[in-house]
C-alpha cells in the first residue's frame, strides 16, 4: 500500500498525512467504502446539499446530488455530500428571510473546517441561493452553483397558474365574494404538481438566472425544470467541471467581479426579476468584497427594457421560458445591445459571450428582442425622500403604470397584527386614493423582514373592482407578488426610521419619474414626534434572534449581519487533536 502524495490541495492537510491525524482523517471515511487508493491528492468535492422534505422546492435534490457525484467521479475527483439548514420559503415562520444569514454560516463554517477543496453548491427555494452564495463567498474556495430547476407550469381547468401569483390573485377573488372554496381548494391541488422551485418569474428563478448571469453557474441553469432530463445533466456536467476549477484554482472572486454582478443587474432588470434580489446581491457582493450600492441597481438597471413576458411582471411561466430559449437569449439579446460586460469570466471557464453569443430564440412571445421589448424601462427603481433616506424599492414593471405617480392620504398600520385585525374591517376609513402604510416589517422589526409588503386590499376597495393600490413599508415582498409596492424602505420603522412617525391622514407622495417618496410633515413636526417614539418590543431576547435584531443591516446594506460581512478565505483550521 503506497503512501498518500504530496500535500497540494488543501484537502492534503488532512488526507495527504502519514501521522496520526492522518490516520484519524482517512480512517473513519474508509468506513463507507472508500478504498485507500482514493486518497492520493485528487480534488475533493463538496456537494453543498439543501434537501429537506421541510423545503419542498429541494426535496427531489438526493437526485440531483447523485448526478453531481456521478460528474465529479467521472472527472477524477472525490465527492462528499453534506447538509446546510434548509430554508422551506412557504414553512419558515415568521420568515425563511430571518434565517438566511443562519444558514450562510453554516455554509461558510462547513466548507473551512472540512477537507474541500471545491464546492458544488445545491439551491433552489428562495433563500437557500443566496444562503450558499454567500457562505461560499466568504470562504472563496472554487465554487459551482448548480440550481434545482422550476416545477412544471401549473394548470387548473385548462389554465396555466402560476406559484405564487396566481396564489395572490385567487385569494383577492376569494376575499372579493367572487370564488367560492371549493374551487380555491381544487386549484390549490392543481398549482404545483411536480419537483422544483416556483415557476413564476419570482425569487427562486430569479435567483437562478443570477446564478448564470454572475457566471457561477453553467448555461442553462436557470430554465430547465426540475424534472427535465437536462436538469441532471447540468448536475453532472458541473460535477465534471468543479473538478478542473479546483485543478485551475478558479476561485469565486475570479467569477464575482464587479462586472459580473453588473451583469447580474442588468439581466435583473431584463427579466423583470424580484425585488429580493436587490438584497441578495448586495449581500453576496458584501461577502465577495465587490463594492455594489443601491443606486448600482437604478443607475445600470432601471432604464432597461423588460425583454421577458413571465408572470409576475407578464403571461408565461418558467417552462414556457426554457422552450423558448431560456437565459441564455436573453443574454444573447443584452449582448447585441452593448449592455453587458462580455468578457466576465464564468465557471466553464469561458466568457459569458462566449457561452451566450449564438444562444437561439424559439418564442418571441415569450422572449422579445431588445429593440422591441416587453416593457421598455422596467428595471428596478431606488426612490428617496424624507421618508426614505437610506432608499426603498418599486418594481415599476409589475406596478399600475397610473399610479406610479400619486399622492395620498395614509393609512397606517402598526405592524402586521393590526393589520390582520383591521384591514377586514368595513368600517376602516379608506378608499383607493389612500396609501396603506405598513410598520415593523423590516429585518429588525419583524424580525426577519418578511414579505408583508405586498398589502392585501380591504375588501371594500376590491369591491368597487380595483385591483392596486399604493402601499409602502419596511418589508420585502414575494418576488411572485405585483402591484404598485413601495418597499426596503430605509431606515426601517423598527430602528427609529420615518416611517415609524407616519400618521393615519398625513399625505404621502409617490412620483417614480422622480424617484421621491415624500411625506408632507414638516421637518420640527418630525422631530416632535421622534422624540415621542419608542421602539417595538423585542420579540425573543435570546440565541439567534437576539443575535440577528442586534446585528442585522438595513436592507440597503443586504440585510446581512454587520460582523460577517466580507470574508475569510480558505485558511485550514488547526488539527482537532
Ligand atoms: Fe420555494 Fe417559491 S416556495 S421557490
Amino acid at each position: 500500500m503506497s503512501e498518500p502524495k504530496k500535500p497540494k490541495f488543501r484537502s492534503a492537510e488532512w488526507f495527504g498525512r502519514t501521522d496520526r491525524d492522518g490516520f484519524i482523517y482517512r480512517s473513519w471515511v474508509k468506513n463507507r467504502g472508500v478504498p485507500h487508493d482514493q486518497f492520493d491528492g485528487r480534488p475533493v468535492i463538496g456537494i453543498c446539499n439543501t434537501f429537506s422534505e421541510l423545503t419542498p422546492c429541494n426535496s427531489h435534490f438526493r437526485t440531483i446530488a447523485d448526478y453531481v457525484k456521478q460528474g465529479v467521479l467521472d472527472a477524477g475527483g472525490f465527492p462528499l455530500e453534506f447538509p446546510v439548514m434548509s430554508l422551506g420559503e412557504t414553512m419558515l415562520r415568521p420568515t425563511a428571510m430571518l434565517f438566511r444569514n443562519l444558514a450562510s454560516m453554516d455554509v461558510e463554517e462547513s466548507i473551512r473546517a472540512n477537507p474541500i477543496d471545491g464546492v458544488v453548491l445545491l439551491f433552489g427555494c428562495d433563500k437557500t441561493t443566496p444562503a450558499l452564495l454567500m457562505g461560499a463567498a466568504s470562504c472563496d474556495v472554487p465554487a459551482i452553483g448548480v440550481s434545482g430547476g422550476p416545477m412544471l407550469s401549473g394548470k387548473w381547468r385548462g389554465q396555466d397558474v402560476g406559484s405564487g401569483t396566481g396564489v395572490w390573485q385567487m385569494s383577492e377573488e376569494v376575499r372579493a365574494g367572487r370564488m367560492p372554496m371549493a374551487d380555491f381548494f381544487e386549484a390549490e391541488s392543481c398549482m404545483h404538481r411536480s419537483h422544483g422551485h416556483c415557476m413564476t418569474m419570482g425569487t427562486a428563478s430569479t435567483m437562478a438566472s443570477m446564478v448564470e448571469a454572475l457566471g457561477i453557474g453553467l448555461p442553462g441553469n436557470a430554465a430547465f425544470p426540475a424534472v427535465d432530463g437536462r436538469r441532471n445533466v447540468i448536475a453532472r456536467l458541473a460535477g465534471r467541471r468543479i473538478v478542473e476549477m479546483v485543478k485551475e484554482d478558479l476561485r469565486m472572486s475570479r467569477i464575482l467581479t464587479r462586472d459580473a454582478f453588473e451583469n447580474a443587474i442588468t439581466a435583473l432588470a431584463a427579466i423583470g426579476g424580484s425585488t429580493n434580489a436587490v438584497i441578495h446581491l448586495t449581500a453576496i457582493a458584501g461577502r465577495i468584497g465587490v463594492k455594489l450600492e443601491l443606486e448600482d441597481f437604478d443607475r445600470i438597471g432601471s432604464r432597461l427594457p423588460c425583454l421577458v413576458n413571465l408572470q409576475p411582471s407578464g403571461h408565461y411561466l418558467m417552462e414556457d421560458f426554457c422552450y423558448a430559449g431560456g437565459l441564455p437569449a436573453v443574454l444573447r439579446e443584452l449582448g447585441q445591445a452593448g449592455v453587458l460586460h462580455k468578457d466576465a469570466l464564468t465557471a466553464n471557464g469561458k466568457t459569458i459571450w462566449a457561452n451566450n453569443q449564438d444562444a437561439p430564440c424559439y418564442n418571441r412571445e415569450v422572449i422579445f428582442a431588445y429593440d422591441k421589448p416587453f416593457k421598455a424601462a422596467a428595471g428596478i427603481a431606488v426612490l428617496r425622500g424624507n421618508l426614505a433616506p437610506d432608499g426603498a424599492v418599486i418594481k415599476p414593471s409589475a406596478a399600475t403604470p397610473s399610479l406610479l405617480q400619486h399622492r395620498g392620504r395614509a393609512v397606517v398600520f402598526e405592524d402586521i397584527a393590526d393589520f390582520h385585525k383591521r384591514i377586514d374591517d368595513e368600517s376602516l376609513d379608506i378608499d383607493e386614493t389612500c396609501v396603506m402604510v405598513l410598520k415593523n416589517c423590516g429585518p429588525k422589526g419583524y424580525p426577519g423582514m418578511a414579505e408583508a409588503g405586498n398589502m392585501p386590499l380591504p375588501p371594500k376597495v376590491l369591491r368597487k373592482g380595483i385591483t392596486d393600490m399604493v402601499r409602502v413599508s419596511d418589508a420585502r415582498m414575494s418576488g411572485t407578488a405585483y402591484g404598485t409596492v413601495v418597499l426596503h424602505t430605509a431606515p426601517e420603522a423598527a430602528a427609529g426610521g420615518p416611517l415609524a412617525l407616519v400618521r393615519n391622514g398625513d399625505i404621502i407622495e409617490l412620483d417614480v419619474a422622480k424617484r421621491r417618496l415624500h411625506l408632507e410633515v414638516t421637518d420640527a413636526e418630525l422631530v416632535r414626534r421622534k422624540a415621542d417614539w419608542k421602539g417595538p418590543p423585542q420579540h425573543l431576547a435570546r440565541g439567534y434572534y437576539k443575535l440577528y435584531v442586534d446585528h442585522v443591516t438595513q436592507a440597503n446594506r443586504g440585510a446581512d449581519l454587520d460582523f460577517i460581512v466580507g470574508k475569510s478565505g480558505a485558511a485550514v483550521p488547526r488539527d482537532n487533536h
